[in-house]
């Protein structure tokens, strides 16, 4: 069983069992291995390694969803970075053979939601894949088959073109042809709308191609990494903490996603490094502000054990709506631990 979630007044994590059909059995582990980056407290780096190896299974079976980078290299993947174990690179590289399954070369991208074809009538792919290349890069670059950092650069080229807007905000999906590749539409799943700008889908973006740049230092993907932090952070309301969607016409009378807000703080405390001069400095001086706010306005208590309240999970669907979330925490630990490497 993994923490999920935490539903408003509640003071458990609601669990989900270890399986194929979910997506955030990776962050549990990811919080405890930062936990233990912080405090070398080997009880910690014995559940970290616990929660982390129940995941196995999932290098072992065939692709079934593109989120087997957010599983296996929040677990694995930092497992690898703190102990240097030999195993977890395997499971990181048999992982990448499995996402790698899902590339549609004449789409060039990965199909993110084999289930999801019938419904939205071809291989579709969602801005969230984005973060899931970095398996295939660190793949490409660790041993694993060196075609991935092709694959992962043709699927961020791709999704460049037909998941953004001229404005620099995203759509959810886009999806094409599977057999032509031809694009066919571009729309939303989780957002308010096929032209609205779903929070969490920018931040998974502005997360993403800021990490393209990391592994592949192609100017391309860093000003595309600031022109869609510039379309995010232009919109944000004065704490620094997005509404679920920025286009949803209750703004102020609905929920916020804390969860898209420890992404982007994560991510322009990378991106400060690369843009450099003023422009680094204001990205830093902004993941500083969210961080705050995320601190002083949304943290849990005693009450609460989540590091985060307030975030959004899916809205269209009614479900996670004001909830403590997992992937929040992960993303907060990781930009909190990022701003320490700073200092
Ligand atoms: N990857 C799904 C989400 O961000 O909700």
């Amino acid at each position: 069983m993994s923490p999920r979630n935490i539903a408003p007044g509640d003071s458990t994590w609601n669990l989900c069992p270890v399986s194929k059909e979910l997506w955030t059995e990776g962050f549990w582990p990811g919080v405890l291995w930062y936990d233990y980056e912080h405090t070398s407290d080997p009880e910690i780096r014995e559940a970290a390694e616990k929660y982390t190896e129940a995941l196995e299974f999932i290098s072992e079976i065939p692709a079934y969803d593109h989120d087997l980078g957010f599983i296996i290299f929040c677990s694995y993947g930092n497992g690898y970075r703190l102990t240097g174990n030999p195993e977890y690179r395997d499971v990181i590289l048999a992982t990448a053979d499995r996402l790698a399954s899902l590339y549609n070369p004449a789409a060039g991208t990965i199909l993110s939601w084999p289930r999801e074809v019938g419904n939205f009538g071809g291989h579709n792919t969602i801005i969230d894949n984005m973060i899931n290349l970095e398996t295939l890069f660190w793949a490409a670059e660790n041993g694993g088959n060196p075609e991935y950092a092709a694959i992962a650069r043709s699927h961020a080229d791709t999704t460049m073109k037909y998941n953004f807007r001229p404005d620099g905000s995203s759509y959810h999906v886009a999806v094409y042809d599977p057999e032509s590749g031809r694009h066919i539409r571009s729309c939303t799943h989780q957002g308010y709308s096929d032209s609205s700008m779903w929070a969490r889908g920018q931040a998974w973006g502005i997360y993403g191609y800021t990490m393209c740049y990391r592994f592949t230092h192609d100017r391309k993907y860093l000003d595309f990494a600031c022109r869609i932090t510039d379309a995010y952070l232009s919109r944000l309301p004065e704490d620094m903490v997005p509404y679920w969607d920025f286009d949803d016409p209750g703004i102020p009378d609905v929920s916020r996603d804390a969860s898209a807000a420890a992404v982007v703080a994560s991510a322009l405390i990378e991106l400060s490094g690369y843009a450099g001069g003023d422009k680094g400095a204001s990205y830093l001086s902004a993941a500083e502000k969210m961080l705050c706010s995320l601190y002083e306005n949304y943290r849990g208590g005693d009450s609460c054990p989540a590091f985060l309240l307030h975030s959004t999970g899916h809205r269209p669907a009614g479900t996670e709506i004001d909830y403590s979330i997992i992937y929040a925490d992960y993303y907060y630990i990781e930009a909190l631990t990022r701003l320490r490497g700073l200092r």
